[in-house]
């Protein structure tokens, strides 16, 4: 595991708190208040942690790694930032933890197709070109504990533990490396890790819509692309996707 360096790394303004609501509000508050680029805040206990499409996200009491990290440096798609935040959380889970997750789209880790981490992106104010004035991406990732048909690194066998700290210290580089890439190469590398591509897949979309094919890429400006089975193709920007199974042609 990286030593506590970075901890000290002057990108970074790190803060750990023992309990709060939820790390990414306690951020989109701060970012108003003028907090600066790459702030992260990490909690032990989230009383009101928040996932995507308004669901909650729990964890036992410093299980987990809870935390936030607010990017005023806001690229024309913010997708990238989610983006690289869930590819450097894989790289930390694959390469000191030992475990081989997966991506789902938008930003799940699995594991064996059961959900490791998750990713919420939430944006501050629009300025006047209608770009936000900041982004928060928090990602909750189960080390410890998982819920009901979720898994946990530890349950998946991990060779070498992590501590919420560690792992957090472990990604602040990978996040710092991947954002300094040219965009097409993060979009790259970000497709090639994403099992999506090439899944059958079956993508809810909100009002109880659905779309079921073949994923077969993601858009620069982080659409899933997706061939029904009547040959349409759909580009979708929100849905919870499920796998299904490899596609064959
Ligand atoms: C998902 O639904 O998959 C996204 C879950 C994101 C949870 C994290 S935990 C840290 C941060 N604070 C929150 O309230 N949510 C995110």
């Amino acid at each position: 595991m990286r030593d506590q360096k970075a901890n000290q790394s002057e990108n970074w303004q790190i803060r750990r708190v023992s309990e709060t609501g939820s790390t990414n509000t306690d951020l989109l508050a701060e970012g108003a208040q003028g907090a600066p680029d790459r702030t992260v805040l990490r909690a032990d206990y989230q009383s009101a942690g928040r996932g995507r499409l308004d669901r909650a996200w729990e964890a036992p009491r410093g299980a987990n790694l809870l935390v936030s990290i607010l990017f005023r440096q806001v690229p024309a798609h913010t997708h990238v930032l989610t983006q690289a935040v869930a590819l450097a959380a894989a790289r930390v889970a694959r390469e000191h933890c030992g475990v081989d997750v997966v991506m789902k789209w938008p930003n799940d880790l699995l594991v064996q197709n059961e959900k490791v981490a998750g990713i919420l992106a939430q944006a501050g104010p629009l300025d006047t070109r209608g770009v936000p004035a900041f982004v928060v991406v928090g990602i909750g990732l189960n080390l410890e504990w998982a819920p009901p048909g979720a898994t946990s690194l530890a349950a998946s066998g991990w060779t070498q533990s992590a501590t919420p700290d560690e792992f957090l210290l472990s990604m602040l580089p990978c996040i710092d490396e991947l954002l300094a890439l040219p965009l097409e190469e993060m979009h790259e590398r970000y497709v090639v890790q994403l099992g999506t591509v090439g899944m059958r897949v079956r993508a809810e979309l909100p009002h109880d819509q659905e779309v079921v094919g073949r994923a077969t890429g993601v858009e620069a400006d982080g659409r899933l692309i997706v061939l029904d089975e009547c040959g349409v193709t759909h580009r979708i920007d929100t849905a919870d996707v499920v796998h299904l199974r490899p596609a064959v042609d």
